[in-house]
C-alpha cells in the first residue's frame, strides 16, 4: 500500500444550504479524491459503518478528541470514510457532534472496492463493507498504512488497535518508521 496512489473517485455528499430552503435545505455535492486529499498531508480512517459500537464510541470520537495532536504532528486534516450513503454519514456526524473530523459517504463502495479493503459481511446482513484501516496519505499517496490483522469475508470478529488514533500518533511521533502493511 505504501507509496500507492488513492483511486480518483466521485464520491457523493450532501451539503447544507439555505438557498434550498424548506425543513430539509441539503442538495446534492460531488466531491472527488483530489478535493478532499491534494495537496495536504491527512489522516483516513475506514471502518464497517456508521453507528457501530466500536466506531462510535471509540474510534470516530478519538480522533476527533486528539486532533489537535495530530495538527500538531503536520496532519491538516482527519477524514472517516465508511460504505454508507450521505444521508447516514451526516446523522452519523450530527450525532457525534463533529468539528474536526470530516466524514467522506463511500456509499457505492467504489473507492473502498478500488482500494482493495472492501470485505462482504453478510454474517451481519451489512452486505459489503470497510475492512477497518487507518493511513497517512500525503498528496493523494499512502505514507503509511495500519490495517487491522484478519483482512478477510464474513469476519468473525472485529479487530481494533492498529487503526486507532493512538496508534496512528505514536507511529507518526516515531516518524512512520516503524508503521508497515500487517502481514
Ligand atoms: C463495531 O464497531 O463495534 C462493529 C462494527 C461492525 C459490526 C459490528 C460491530
Amino acid at each position: 500500500m505504501i507509496g500507492r496512489r488513492l483511486p480518483d473517485v466521485t464520491f457523493k455528499t450532501r451539503v447544507r444550504d439555505e438557498a434550498v430552503g424548506g425543513p430539509n435545505p441539503y442538495r446534492w455535492q460531488d466531491q472527488t479524491t483530489a478535493d478532499y486529499f491534494k495537496g495536504k498531508r491527512v489522516v483516513l480512517f475506514s471502518l464497517p459503518g456508521a453507528f457501530t459500537p466500536t466506531c462510535s464510541t471509540y474510534q470516530l470520537p478519538d480522533f476527533e478528541k486528539l486532533a489537535r495532536e495530530f495538527k500538531a504532528k503536520g496532519i491538516e486534516a482527519i477524514y472517516c470514510i465508511s460504505v454508507n450513503d450521505a444521508f447516514v454519514m451526516n446523522a452519523w456526524g450530527k450525532q457525534q457532534d463533529l468539528s474536526n473530523v470530516q466524514l467522506i459517504p463511500d456509499g457505492s463502495g467504489e473507492f473502498t472496492r478500488k482500494t482493495g479493503m472492501l470485505v462482504c459481511k453478510d454474517n451481519l446482513g451489512f452486505g459489503m463493507r470497510s475492512w477497518r484501516y487507518a493511513a497517512v496519505i500525503d498528496d493523494g499517496v499512502v505514507e503509511a498504512w495500519f490495517e487491522e490483522p484478519g483482512f478477510s469475508d464474513l469476519c468473525e470478529t472485529d479487530p481494533y488497535g492498529e487503526s486507532s488514533p493512538q496508534n496512528v500518533l505514536e507511529k507518526l511521533a516515531e516518524g512512520l518508521s516503524a508503521a508497515r502493511p500487517a502481514a
